[in-house]
């Protein structure tokens, strides 16, 4: 990993220093850029939007009632029904009320058999290429992808469709100017796709309920009665999306982590434990989901300077991770690192409602790979990047190996936190 922001130093304002880290060439490695963001952990960039960088100051601002969970300020918010990502109280906590009644119980027993999908995705491809894995497409893609669809109730069938929807709209989560207008034009499409397919998928649920978190949401109701339509459609694609596009980062990042340390590889073949504070370190390290984004209702004293009212915010997640002020030696992978108090997942009444299910996935596939790939190796590194540059991670993580021991091991090691 060695991009050096050779025409980026620290006199470059924020908004240069931003666009370098986005640029799909430094892609595999933004690091650096954030590095120098960080010497000045909140700033005002060029366009009236402010990049928060500094562990403390995303925390403090995640934590605060003044700001909005909508990217854009007040008058210019969407007209649209919003999903409660980027909701406020109190909309957004009666959504995540009537979500987090379906979802968390159903994905509480969820450990075994995660275990025998992954055991079953290794021993399916490895059959059909001995030697080499493309861990993205071959485990870390279709695992939290068969989990999700398997959880809401989207039929087998019609997982690849909503594949190909979830790997076209995440594109849209990146900023809108490094978008070509093509690309916009594309993403308007496929959100009318995925919202017909939406909309057909409940009706069929509605029709025909099975013991799936949709049919729950559909039927499941607070003092306030059900959900209404649109609020479900909005969810269900908000969780669809989450589900597909976050946990593969999560899989592959943590793969790449471990074949570049290899003697953290070895610890977790022979120390199993070692998973549960690996993966919050992977989370920490080279998080999936890179950054988030804020307005504010009003103005917020903060690091000696104050954001305005009516201001975007970028949290830079990624950066905060890898706060000096914050993290000992910030840059270095330390798979058993206590007191990891990672901004991975957010945090404040936004924190991932998905944390419990996506540390799951990761921990028993981790394990997995670290105990069945005999002498695994990095085919190419850096491996090839998706464009994206929120929800960033490998487009492929070719790795090739000597054996695939059998899955002789009981249920893999780690815990639910
Ligand atoms: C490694 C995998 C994942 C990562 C790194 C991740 C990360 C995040 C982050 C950073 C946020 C906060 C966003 C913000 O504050 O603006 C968030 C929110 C959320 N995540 Fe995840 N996520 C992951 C997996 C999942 C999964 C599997 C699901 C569900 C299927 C999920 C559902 C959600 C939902 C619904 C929210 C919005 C919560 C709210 O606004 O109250 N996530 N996630």
């Amino acid at each position: 990993m060695t991009s050096t922001p050779a025409s980026a130093t620290h006199q470059h304002p924020a908004s240069e220093l931003f666009a370098q880290a986005l640029r799909y060439e430094h892609r595999a490695d933004p690091y650096p850029f954030y590095e120098q963001l960080l010497r000045q952990p909140v700033v005002r960039m060029d366009n009236d939007t402010w990049m928060v960088s500094g562990h403390r100051e995303i925390g403090l601002l995640l934590h605060d009632p003044r700001i909005s969970a909508d990217r854009l300020p007040p008058p210019q918010q969407r007209p649209i029904r919003k999903s409660l990502l980027v909701e406020d109280p109190p909309q957004h906590d009666r959504l995540r009320r009537l979500v987090t009644q379906q979802f968390v119980p159903r994905v509480m027993g969820m450990r075994d058999h995660i275990d025998a999908l992954v055991t079953g995705l290794l021993d399916a491809h490895t059959s059909e290429r001995p030697g080499q894995l493309d861990v993205v497409a071959d485990l870390a893609y279709p695992l939290p992808v068969t989990v999700i669809c398997e959880l809401l109730g989207v039929p087998r069938e019609d997982e690849s469709l909503f594949g190909s929807l979830a790997r076209r709209l995440t594109r849209g989560l990146d900023p809108i100017d490094t978008q070509t207008e093509d690309e916009i034009r594309e993403l308007q499409q496929t959100r009318t796709e995925l919202q017909q397919y939406l909309e057909g998928l409940i009706t069929r649920h509605d029709t025909a309920p099975g013991d799936d978190l949709l049919s729950g949401l559909m039927h499941g109701q607070d003092s306030e009665g059900p959900m209404d339509p649109v609020d479900l459609r909005v969810t269900l694609g908000l969780l669809l999306i989450a589900g597909h596009e976050t946990t593969v980062n999560l899989i592959a990042n943590g793969t790449l982590a471990l074949l570049r340390h290899p003697e953290a590889l070895a610890r977790l073949r022979t120390d199993p434990d070692l998973v549960t504070p690996l993966v919050e370190e992977v989370l920490r390290y080279d998080p999936p989901v890179q950054m988030s984004g804020r307005s504010t209702l009003a103005d917020i004293d903060i690091a000696g300077t104050t954001i305005p009212k009516g201001s975007r915010v970028r949290l830079l997640l990624a950066a905060g991770n890898r706060d000096p002020r914050r993290f000992a030696d910030p840059d270095r992978f330390v798979p058993d690192r206590t007191d990891n108090t990672h901004l991975g997942f957010g945090g404040g009444i936004h924190y991932c409602i998905g944390a419990t299910l996506a540390r799951a996935e990761a921990q028993i596939a981790l394990t997995a790979l670290a105990r069945r790939l005999e002498s695994p190796r990095l085919v190419a590194d850096p491996p090839p990047y998706r464009e994206n540059a929120i929800l960033r991670g490998p487009e492929r993580l070719p790795v090739s190996f000597t054996r695939l021991a059998p899955d002789t091991a009981g249920p893999s090691a780690g815990r639910m936190a």
